[in-house]
């Protein structure tokens, strides 16, 4: 049996997804749900509610580690979050974010590195941040059994050159740069490209010019499919709301009133009762 479904209507539910499922549902017109995960239980209930990816992003610098963006993310700190959602995973394609300086230096490093990820994280795929001059690293990757991930419009590890978080490519300049690098990155074999922070009618054009899926981060309804950062979707992380993000679900105020009702059960000698004891 086939392990991939490229002739079914709709993704199997059942399926175990690989990177050539993801160009197939883009090749189908089935939109690709994404989400991050940074351990076992939320990748159990993203892969038991039918996510189609888990990013195992480097966001988890920001959200789990407490940093103020991304750039102190190590090899190790991805290896260990990836073979936790690896653990709790049965369904979704488990993609590696490479850390900052991971795969800048060289090509060696790069290969080696992403290799980690893969073989000692239980990762599927990798994903960079960056253009056409990575294209010589994600052919060599793909060459030798690395699926790769693109990653264009703004890139969080630039944050000391770009200055912040805000929308990029929205000259037409910086547009048609974008393109270019994306093309490049299909070319060099990259299997997708998140598009963070672009403009809808640039993310629109790529998305038509290209036959790999563009997974859109504040790019618009016309990507081919949709992430966002799990704590943000579950308002767990409650600190700033991006304009892009949609919160289906107000977490943090309800757990901290649970932890309110905890701490005054303790105090008040209500907890535990005799049931909840031996
Ligand atoms: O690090 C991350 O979580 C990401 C996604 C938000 C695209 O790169």
């Amino acid at each position: 049996m086939s392990i991939t479904n490229q002739n079914n209507k709709s993704t199997n539910r059942k399926t175990k997804i690989t990177a050539p499922d993801i160009i197939a549902m883009k090749r189908r017109g089935e939109k690709i749900a994404c989400l991050t995960a940074y351990d076992h239980l939320m990748a159990k209930h993203l892969s038991e509610s039918n996510i189609d990816l888990i990013l195992v992003g480097d966001s988890v610098g920001m959200v789990f580690s407490g940093y103020k963006n991304t750039i102190p993310v190590t090899v190790d700190d991805i290896i260990y979050h990836t073979r936790a959602v690896a653990r709790g995973n049965e369904r979704a394609l488990v993609v590696a974010d490479m850390p900052f300086m991971s795969y800048q230096v060289n090509l060696e490093e790069a290969i080696e590195n992403a290799g980690r990820c893969i073989k000692e994280g239980r990762a599927e795929a990798v994903k960079f941040e960056g253009g056409s001059w990575l294209a010589e690293t994600i052919s060599y990757l793909v060459k030798i059994g690395i699926p790769v991930m693109g990653h264009l419009g703004l890139t969080p590890q630039s944050v000391n050159t770009i200055g912040g978080y805000r929308v990029q490519a929205r000259e037409e300049e910086e547009a048609e740069e974008l393109l270019t690098d994306a093309i490049k990155l299909e070319e060099a074999g990259a299997f997708s490209i998140v598009l963070e922070m672009v403009p809808s009618e640039v993310a629109k054009t790529v998305t038509e010019r290209l036959s790999i899926p563009t997974i859109g981060i504040g790019a618009g309804l016309h990507c081919d499919g949709q992430i966002l950062v799990t704590h943000d979707l579950l308002g767990i992380y409650d600190h700033f709301k991006p304009k892009f993000v949609r919160r289906y679900a107000h977490m943090a105020p309800e757990m901290k009133e649970a932890y309110a009702r905890f701490i005054k059960d303790v105090k008040s000698n209500l907890f535990p009762s005799e049931e909840e004891s031996f």
